[in-house]
């Protein structure tokens, strides 16, 4: 090491405005954990770590000297390290406004247009939004949804957020289709009768102006101090690590040469993800960012230009885009080439600060742009000490996974991209799986040069990414190509020698052969149709060239959409706000990032910290724990196993034991075994690398649901139901048809993870925990168990979750159990918060499912008889399985009266992480199966779907196949509703129009109906309570037993009490849910919370209400307040607790009838794709939905939860993939490798409509539960992707019912189409090899 030893630097910058003095930055630290633990600033929030999230986003400024200019841009503060920081300032969510100043105009859009609901993204989309406003204060809705593209929504399903953004776009730039020049927001446009205005979900004229005179200023300190301030290499020293930062590209070089391990660290998006996930320890890095020679750009002499290696991709784009104009076009191929690749890389936020040396250096082996700038021709300008060198970006550039011929100690400090010349063309394409911010599955860079006016190769250069562990050129598929003409016999070879090039094993890491393998085909043929065009234009050849085999881009603007509610009646009194689209109560909190979170709790003395060691077995003996190493460790302050626990080891389920730490064996990858107990995170962690565990494996774990069948390997009882007489009624029908479908599991991914703080009173064994849990009633009692101490001694506080979904009912209990005790031992307060992996890894999810079904039907499309069959993978442990398995079987006739219907399910026990409740439980698999069952009936009868649907619909009054008696009538509005609104039949006609005129891309439509069962078929369940206390100076605090996980539960709840007090919202308070203030709750779950907490709060607020009723009767002009006051000096109690008894509900197995719901939640929904056969990619161009929800308490947190379930759905079923290596180890452990839906998935036409003139008679104010039923609605997007690929498979004469198991990826839906590059791919026989990751 030299140049790096002595005292450290101080590093100086800003943040908000206020200057940041750090005598002792340490280089480990990236801004995140400096804001949230030093400053205190915890309106950024922690998501993911990596990037890949969004919720971490600042901005951060800086001046350049050289153009005496301020650059903003938006940044992740999790991989920006803090020494990086040294001149810059930066802007959080904090600095740009709060309640205690002014909000800023987004942080007000974002929550008036109702685009939070748990909160945890909000500051992050606040700050990806107001950096972009920053540059651009009028955006373009491109902009827009570029600048969002890497900030993750779990709840809103992102239409809110998108359409409180877009009134910042020029109303010119707002709704291009609505053409006339008028916005679309413009209230008249979704008005049917002129004249009536239709309730809107928010104002926009009420909106403050953006006014970017008010913005903080760039402090004037930081421009002198990159004035005058002489460059000098600036060093800063850690416990572990240390950072210089050379001021010259001499003493770069120096610093290299005799420190070639030691990373360049540039933007931090490949070393910083390293160090994080892979535990890599650089004891020294060098930080070039001040090396002007790297950020130089220069026109070469050779044609072309020199972009200096530390450029970050966003300039590499805009310098490309500034040239591209003024060259002739043939000049130009490769730049507009990378352009487009630059524009996929990443999110805003890693373009902004991932550099071009960085990426070429990486040497990924699916780097967008390494195969571009290879195939063309592209070159590293290279220094070391000893001189300067070019090298050629080609196939001998990259050596093996992340390895470049370079030596360790050269620097690359420019790359040379060269103009084209005529006759060459370039092209880039990737698939990836989401369409933005995600990491290509295969991506290419394809060039061929053609002699002068013909369409003889001259040279040809295919590269890929994503299909080996480098980066690969088809270098004998050229040479095929090379000298011979551009034609179909050139081609055609040149397709077979590639599949013989590139093959991949059936094993390769990354799975997905088949797909990958087709994508080099599609992508050199969509190149083909690329170049023959444009030898076409060029008159070079005449060859015919039907429109149907061109391939546009699919479509891509977020265009306006529809949100329709019944408004309330005339006669409500203004100041009743029930019905009305009141904004989430803690909207504002959210978006100024004031709203406290369970992390954002500020550290007690001596809090410690606490992180858990889990399995790395998926079924092994433990033969040996030792914490020795673990304990040496600084700030290691204890280790707690099994043998600590004071109370009940283990908690049971249905008969079902389940240990909280595992004592000698283990029976999945991911369970706790044990915990480390340190003074900081960072410390924490290491002390659990510190601890060694030694297993003996056991034999024969099991992981698929196939192999738990074949070794009745269950969770018990099985259940069955059956009416009607199947058997027999399979002997009468017409048809009879045998399918099934697998359908994935499901991550919950709130994006606020498991979270707890566990404080000891510090008497009487009494603890106050601070939880992120649905259930703080489960979470006190099982503290309780554990510590073997009363219930009455722990009180469980829960202010707000962060996302939910399911996940934190029973797993958050456990969780919350292990951290008490480590707080019960070592006396001080714990804190354990997950990082995403470890939650994705232990926490469970939804169930997978294999169904399989035999059907019988008649010529006409009626369905007599069905018997469907249901294996679902639990998991290492029951928890609510057996709950799930019932719920299966009770929605396995959705919308369908089928006479003769039998289910059975089982909950398979398997050596994976033990599966839990997620929003629907078990409903989105039930109906899954049942759904793609009638299609499949459609399918061999030749009718369209819809029909076979609707002949099958329960219609009059009915009754489930569980002798349940019910009115569809609603159910049949909300389908008819839906098909009107969708204009149905018009678009079926223009599909199949679309389809004859498009080879390669076709469109599909379904429509879909749900009748969702609402309440707990348990009947203990359906109760609630509350305790309502007035103030004496009016002022009301409301608690009740829902917990609030951004569904809008508490803001519903004041609705009810200020309509029940008739006084307004404001006076109303809701602080949080604790177990001392309601007792005995029921969770939060089963889309019930508001019907059965309402009915509490109204209960508690009618006996208040009556209690003042003698007050207000002598003085019935007073005011409230006068009233409250006059209670308290008559001795009235001011404080009442309400309660509410729900229905008594059932379900008997053994006489397979009972009334396990309430009532029903209807809905229909109706979807439209577009998608590209030959990649599998595909758009949502439009979908409506119509919901049933009685009358909406508050119709935009409804709409909400609509669109939010909907997106959910979506995920579940075209995108989100859990994958699990063959021993047991799930892979996806992050948003980089599991994607959930991002604004590029919203569909681009959304439309909601509540049906109106709807009333329920059993739940508060006529409403219905919603959080729940429309996630399966997400599934019309799976069968719209069936449909289109049908259209695809016709094209090459397969007809008949096909395959297509869920989630409906890219790569199923690619396989699905069966293109002629698919069918050349060999299918590897199963069983001959080890797959990469295993089919759960
Ligand atoms: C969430 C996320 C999403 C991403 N998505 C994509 C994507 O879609 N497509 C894609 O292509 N990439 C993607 N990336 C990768 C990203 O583009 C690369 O990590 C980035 O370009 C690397 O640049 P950097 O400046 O951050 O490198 P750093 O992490 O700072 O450095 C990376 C490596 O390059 C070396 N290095 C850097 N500069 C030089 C130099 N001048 N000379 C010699 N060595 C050098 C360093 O020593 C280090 O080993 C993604 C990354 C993340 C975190
Ligand atoms: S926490 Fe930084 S991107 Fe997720
Ligand atoms: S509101 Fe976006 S994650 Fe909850």
């Amino acid at each position: 090491m030299s140049n790096v030893t002595g005292k450290g630097d101080v590093l100086r910058f800003f943040i908000n405005g206020k200057k940041v003095t750090e005598n002792h930055a340490d280089p480990e630290t990236m801004l995140l954990s400096f804001l949230r633990e030093k400053l205190r600033l915890t309106g950024t929030k922690y998501g993911c770590g990596g990037g890949g999230c969004g919720a971490c986003t600042v901005m951060v400024s800086r001046y350049q000297p050289a153009t005496k200019t301020i650059i903003h841009y938006s940044a992740n503060a999790c991989l920006l390290p803090l020494c990086q920081l040294h001149g810059a300032a930066v802007t959080t969510v904090e600095g740009i406004g709060s309640t205690k100043t002014r909000i800023h105009p987004v942080q007000e859009r974002i929550a008036k247009a109702h685009g939070s609901q748990c909160g945890f993204c909000t500051p992050g989309m606040v700050m990806s939004m107001y950096a972009l406003l920053r540059n651009n204060p009028q955006p373009t809705m491109e902009d827009i949804t570029q600048a969002l593209a890497g900030n993750l929504c779990r709840c809103t399903g992102y239409r809110p957020i998108v359409d409180g953004c877009r009134t910042f776009c020029q109303e010119a730039n707002c709704c291009q289709d609505n053409g006339a020049g008028k916005c679309c927001l413009n209230v008249e446009e979704n008005t049917d009768e002129p004249g009536h205005e239709k309730p809107q979900l928010f104002d926009k004229e009420e909106f403050l102006p953006l006014d970017p005179t008010q913005e903080l200023i760039f402090p004037p300190e930081l421009i002198l101090m990159a004035e005058t301030a002489k460059p000098q290499t600036l060093t800063f020293h850690g416990e572990r690590m240390s950072w210089v930062s050379p001021a010259s590209l001499d003493e770069l070089v120096q610093l290299k040469t005799s420190n070639p391990k030691a990373p360049l660290v540039m933007g931090n998006t490949n070393i910083g993800p390293d160090i994080k996930f892979k535990g890599v320890l650089h004891p020294l890095i060098i930080s070039p960012t001040r090396v002007k020679e790297l950020f130089e750009v220069t026109q070469t002499q050779q044609g072309g230009c020199l972009g200096g290696s530390g450029l970050q991709s966003v300039r590499v784009r805009s310098l490309l885009e500034k040239l591209v104009p003024q060259f002739p076009e043939e000049k130009t191929e490769l730049f507009r080439a990378l352009i487009q690749q630059l524009g996929n890389l990443g999110s805003q936020q890693i373009r902004n600060v991932a550099s071009l040396g960085g990426n070429v250096m990486s040497a990924y082996p699916n780097s967008d742009l390494n195969p571009v700038l290879a195939a063309g021709n592209c070159k590293v300008s290279v220094i070391l000490n000893g001189g300067r060198r070019e090298v050629p970006l080609n196939q001998d550039f990259f050596v093996s996974f992340g390895k470049t011929i370079l030596k360790p100690e050269e620097i690359v400090v420019s790359v040379f991209i060269p103009f084209s010349r005529k006759g060459e063309f370039i092209r880039a394409f990737r698939q990836a799986p989401r369409k933005e911010s995600s990491f290509a599955t295969v991506t290419t860079g394809m060039r061929v040069f053609f002699s002068e006016g013909s369409r003889m190769v001259q040279d040809v250069d295919v590269y890929y990414g994503g299909l080996g562990p480098t980066t690969v050129s088809a270098a004998k598929t050229c040479a095929a190509i090379v000298t011979r003409p551009w034609d179909n016999e050139t081609l055609s070879r040149a397709y077979d020698i590639l599949l013989d090039e590139l093959v991949l094993p059936p094993s390769a890491p990354g799975g997905k052969v088949e797909f990958r393998r087709s994508l080099t085909l599609s992508f050199l043929f969509k190149f083909n149709l690329e170049i023959l065009l444009k030898l076409r234009e060029m008159n070079v050849i005449t060859d015919e060239f039907p429109e149907k085999m061109q391939i546009q881009p699919l479509p891509r603007e977020i265009q306006p959409s529809v949100q329709e509610f019944q408004d309330v009646s005339k006669r409500q009194s203004d100041q009743d706000p029930v019905g009305r689209p009141i904004m989430h109560r803690s909207a504002i909190s959210h978006a100024t990032g004031e709203a406290v979170y369970c992390d954002d709790i500020p550290r007690t003395n001596g809090e410690l910290f606490l992180a858990l060691v889990t399995s790395s077995r998926a079924h092994a003996k433990i033969t040996g724990l030792d914490m020795s190493e673990a304990l040496q460790l600084p700030g290691v302050v204890d280790v707690i196993t099994a043998k600590d626990i004071p109370g009940k080891k283990v908690r049971t389920m249905f008969g079902y034991p389940e240990e909280l730490l595992a004592e000698s064996e283990v029976s999945c990858v991911g369970q706790i075994i044990c915990a480390v107990v340190a003074d900081t995170r960072a410390h924490a962690k290491r002390g659990v690398a510190g601890v060694k565990i030694s297993y003996e494996d056991l034999p024969d774990p099991i992981f698929t649901t196939e192999e738990a069948i074949e070794k009745s390997s269950f969770f018990e009882p099985r259940r069955v139901i059956e009416r009607g007489n199947v058997a027999d009624a399979f002997k009468t029908v017409d048809h009879l048809y045998e399918g099934g479908i697998r359908m994935g599991g499901q991550e919950h991914f709130y994006m606020e993870t498991q979270s707890m703080l566990v404080v000891p009173v510090g008497e009487e064994m009494e603890f106050n925990v601070y939880v992120s849990t649905q259930w703080p009633t489960s979470t006190q009692g099982a503290i309780a168990e554990t510590l073997d101490i009363p219930s009455n001694r722990v009180t469980c506080h829960v202010k707000r979750m962060g996302g939910a979904f399911g996940g934190k009912v029973t797993k958050t209990s456990i969780l919350a159990s292990i951290t008490s005790v480590a707080a019960w031992k070592t006396n001080h307060a714990v804190r354990c918060v997950l990082e995403r992996g470890e939650d994705m890894l232990i926490t469970g999810g939804r169930h997978p499912v294999l169904g399989k079904y035999k059907v019988g039907f008649m010529n006409d499309g009626r369905i007599v008889a069905a018997d469907i069959q249901y294996y679902i993978n639990a998991g290492n442990t029951v928890d609510e399985s057996l709950l799930v398995v019932e719920k299966i079987l009770l929605h396995i006739d959705n919308a369908y009266n089928i006479p003769n219907l039998k289910g059975r399910a089982a909950a398979c026990r398997t050596n994976l992480p033990s599966n839990t409740a997620f929003r629907g439980f078990g409903v989105p698999q039930s109906i899954m199966i049942v759904e793609n069952m009638v299609n499949d009936v459609a399918v061999v009868l030749g009718r369209p779907a819809d029909q076979i649907r609707e002949i099958n619909m329960y219609k009059g009054p009915s009754v489930t196949h569980y002798k349940f008696e019910f009115s569809p009538e609603n159910m049949l509005r909300c389908w008819e509703e839906c098909k009107v609104k969708s204009d149905y039949s018009a678009r079926c006609r223009a599909i199949d129009q679309f389809n004859q005129q498009n080879r390669w891309k076709k469109r599909g439509m379904s429509i879909i109906p749900i009748k969702y069962g609402i309440a707990f078929a348990e009947s203990f369940l359906n109760q609630a309570a509350a305790l309502v206390h007035i103030y004496k100076d009016g002022s009301v605090l409301v608690t009740h037993g829902g917990t609030e996980m951004g569904q809008g539960i508490h803001t519903k709840m004041q609705q009810v009490a200020s309509c029940e007090l008739h006084i307004p919202p404001s006076k109303i308070y809701i602080s949080e849910t604790s177990t001392n203030t309601v007792p005995n709750t029921c969770p939060s779950a089963a889309s019930f919370g508001t019907d059965a907490n309402g009915m509490a709060v109204q209960n508690a607020c009618q006996t208040l209400y009556q209690r003042l009723e003698p007050i207000r009767q002598k003085n019935p002009k007073g005011s409230w307040e006068s009233w409250v006051t006059a209670a308290f000096f008559e001795k009235i109690s001011l404080s009442a607790t309400g309660f509410y008894r729900g229905p008594d509900l059932y379900m008997d197995w053994d006489k397979m009838e009972g009334q396990p719901y309430a009532y029903f939640t209807f809905g229909a929904c109706c979807s439209e794709v577009e998608l590209d056969c030959l990649t599998g990619d595909y758009r949502t161009v439009r979908t409506d939905i119509v919901v049933d929800i009685g009358r909406s308490v508050n119709p935009s947190v409804d709409i909400g939860q609509i669109e939010g379930a909907f997106i959910q759905g979506l995920g579940l079923f075209t995108l989100e993939e859990l994958k699990f290596s063959p021993s047991g180890l799930l892979y996806t452990r992050g948003p980089s490798q599991y994607k959930i839906p991002a604004v590029c998935d919203l569909p681009l036409h959304f439309n909601v409509y509540l049906l109106s003139d709807s009333h329920n008679p059993h739940a508060i104010y006529s409403s219905k539960g919603i959080g729940e039923p429309i996630l399966f609605l997400g599934s019309s997007v799976f069968f719209a992707i069936k449909h289109a690929a049908a259209a695809a498979r016709l094209e090459c004469g397969l007809i008949g019912p096909f395959s297509l198991d869920s989630p409906a990826t890219p790569e199923k839906a690619c396989l699905a189409c069966a293109s002629p590059f698919t069918q050349k791919i060999p299918a590897s026989k199963p069983g001959s090899f080890k797959p990469w990751a295993l089919n759960i």
